[in-house]
């Protein structure tokens, strides 16, 4: 099977802009949001900057290793890099693991449909703060619309994986985030100067150390690893199509950089505009959708032709960002089933479609009729988010860490994080450090604290 078959991009700048296109989403403008408000703010932003650096940048370039090195999509990578052993299950969990999270955030994802529908249409003109959390909940709560849209957001994400066309999108993705990453500038500062808006600041840059438990560094190491899209091996795939003179390191650290500032910068928008209008900080996967449009009214209100504009451009290019998030979610199960059972792209692409809408639906009804349903106290949606994120990414990057560490020929690796020594990469010996040492070691100590053993 060609190279080119399994993702779609020619050229090395398409699967550059296709990582970074997966790490920024989502993640960053409503995970990161609403996980800072659950664990208290500035000390949980503390701890996610070290997760991100500590964790994240330097499995990064392990994924990135891997990826270029074996020239395979995950499941394949493993076995390629180490064959005969139990390595390839950990290229299998992630798989399974982009197919779990595909399910419950193509649901987020067809709530940003639902807001673009909104703000066309003018609903999101004149209204309370408190309207727009019963509007949200009225939304999220009903049987049928959420259902709709999130079959329209996984159609889409269907037919760009069959059809092939990412790299289209990637390349639109190169001057919509940019415009992105500028409206959610303009709309940090406007979110600064609403009244009260203090105390959102206050909560952002004031650490409280007291509120560093268990519970929020297992929250921020997740966090982290889902932003970046790590552990699922998601940027292994893209990183088989690098080519010899990408900088692994390079690209890894503007990556983490780039997320790292937007999920920052959303945070400026979302806390000083919660506190400005009375919202809770911890109101959770709903957040974003409840402060939001209390921006757009506040800041904009007085023109109402901007403030429509300027929400369904803000939404319009969060779905894109969502979009190059799903594809590549969606991308890692399709080639694992069209590489290891040789079902043709478009069959492993609509049983990956199926499956993600099952579970998508069950996800959008444990926020209404099913919220009944609950494992470990969570409901569904928010037990599959704790799996996902909290635990199976984090292990599985572990995994990746120790791989590349002790597994692999470091010849090997020195010969990718250098480009066959003609990048100095002054760097290697801590890289090498972090992944055998400080990074599994701490991923497992914060699980071991988080279940109580210390
Ligand atoms: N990193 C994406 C976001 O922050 O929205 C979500 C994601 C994509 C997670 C791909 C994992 C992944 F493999």
């Amino acid at each position: 099977m060609q190279n080119s078959e399994r993702v779609g991009f020619a050229s090395k700048l398409g699967a550059i802009l296709a990582a970074a296109g997966s790490a920024v989403g989502l993640g960053n403008v409503w995970r990161f949001p609403y996980e800072t408000g659950n664990h208290g703010g500035a000390a949980f932003i503390l701890i996610y900057l070290g997760c991100v650096f500590l964790f994240g940048l330097p499995i990064m370039i392990a994924e990135f290793t891997i990826g270029r090195r074996a020239k395979a999509s995950t499941g394949e990578a493993f076995k390629k890099l180490a064959p005969g052993t139990a390595w390839k299950y950990v290229g299998y969990m992630g798989v399974l693991t982009g197919f779990l999270i595909l399910g419950y955030y193509s649901v987020v994802s067809g709530w940003t449909l639902e807001y673009i529908f909104q703000s066309a249409t003018g609903n999101l003109l004149g209204k309370s703060a408190d309207d727009f959390v019963a509007m949200f909940n009225e939304f999220s709560q009903n049987p049928w619309r959420p259902l709709i849209w999130l079959v329209v957001f996984v159609a889409l994400t269907h037919i760009i994986v069959v059809k092939g066309v990412q790299a289209g999108i990637e390349r639109a993705s190169k001057i919509m985030m940019p415009m992105l990453f500028i409206l959610i500038v303009l709309l940090a500062v406007c979110a600064v100067m609403l009244p009260g808006a203090v105390k959102g600041l206050e909560f952002l840059l004031k650490p409280d150390f007291s509120k560093i438990t268990s519970d929020a560094v297992l929250g921020a190491m997740g966090q982290a690893f889902f932003s970046l899209s790590l552990g699922m091996g998601c940027l292994s795939t893209y990183a088989s199509y690098f080519n010899r003179d990408t900088r692994l390191g390079y690209t890894a650290m503007s990556v983490c950089v780039i997320g790292t500032c937007i999920s920052i910068l959303s945070g400026f928008i979302i806390f000083p505009a919660a506190f400005s209008v009375g919202i809770q900080p911890d109101a959770g996967p709903s957040l974003i959708f409840i402060t939001l449009p209390n921006v757009f009214q506040q800041a904009f209100g007085a023109v109402p032709l901007f403030a429509c504009i300027s929400a369904i451009l803000f939404y319009i290019l969060l779905a894109l960002a969502a979009l190059t998030s799903t594809i590549s979610l969606h991308e890692v199960p399709t080639a694992f089933l069209h590489e290891k059972f040789g079902f043709t792209r478009s069959r492993a692409a609509w049983l990956v479609t199926t499956g993600s809408l099952i579970i998508g639906v069950v996800s959008s009804l444990a926020l209404g009729d099913w919220n009944d349903v609950r494992i470990a106290g969570m409901n569904l949606f928010d037990a599959l988010d704790f799996l996902t994120a909290k635990i199976m990414l984090p292990v599985a990057g572990m995994f990746v860490a120790i791989f590349v560490s002790w597994k692999l020929d470091q010849k090997k690796v020195r010969e990718e994080v250098t480009n066959w020594g003609t990048l100095r990469a002054p760097y290697y010996p801590l890289l090498i450090f972090l992944l055998r040492y400080l990074t599994p070691i701490g991923i497992l100590l914060v699980f071991v604290n988080e279940l109580g053993w210390l």
